[in-house]
């Protein structure tokens, strides 16, 4: 796991990517302090022989979390990140948040009416990622140049679907 943090935290030096997820930089202490749910985001690569077997590797692309300000009651600030642009437009990060909001809101027993994201207004594969997932946008703050979108979904039947296949299949991954 520090590893992965480090990894996270050399990601958060690029000013384009902080912009992207209204991140503001962090030093790695405080990365550890943050109150958050945060999940990095694998790609399964390919098979490869190994003594006991066949084994898949996989390597860090991203990650998904969700921010509690106001504790459990409150809103559940969601966010996603793939970090180098050549995994984009792969369908990862539409999976990944699929399978993130199945569990917030099934586990952790999050309402869907409490899950929102707020994302620059420029940011237009993110807006449109939420909006797929069945957010709508709430608020248009231009001081921040933020725009600030709510689940507007009642039932998570489509994120429970994801999550109940186990065995992920990435073969339906866009190639
Ligand atoms: C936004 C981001 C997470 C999308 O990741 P991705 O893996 O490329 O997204 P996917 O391939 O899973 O696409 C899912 C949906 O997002 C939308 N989308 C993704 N890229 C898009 C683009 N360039 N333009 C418009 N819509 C886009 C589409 O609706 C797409 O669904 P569709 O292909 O069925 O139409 C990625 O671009 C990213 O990490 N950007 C930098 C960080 C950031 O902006 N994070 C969001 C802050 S909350």
């Amino acid at each position: 796991m520090v590893l992965k943090l480090q990894k996270y935290h050399e990601w958060m030096q690029d000013v384009t990517l902080r912009e992207a997820t209204a991140s503001e930089p962090l030093t790695l202490e405080e990365e550890y302090e943050m109150q958050q749910l945060t999940f990095i985001i694998l790609a399964r690569q390919h098979h490869s022989a190994s003594r006991s077997g066949e084994e898949r590797e996989s390597r860090m692309i991203g990650d998904v979390n969700m921010f509690l300000a106001d504790g459990f009651e409150g809103d559940a600030e969601c966010e996603i990140m793939i970090a180098d642009p050549i995994d984009r437009g792969k369908g990862y990060a539409g999976e990944a948040m699929r399978i993130f909001l199945s569990y917030i809101t099934t586990r952790l027993n999050i309402r869907p009416s409490q899950l929102i994201a707020r994302i620059g207004n420029t940011n237009q594969a993110s807006i449109r990622l939420f909006q797929t997932l069945g957010f709508v946008i709430e608020r248009v703050v231009d001081v921040f140049e933020q725009v600030d979108l709510r689940c507007s979904r009642f039932s998570v039947d489509e994120w429970d679907v994801i999550l109940a296949e186990r065995e992920y299949d990435s073969s339906s991954l866009k190639q």
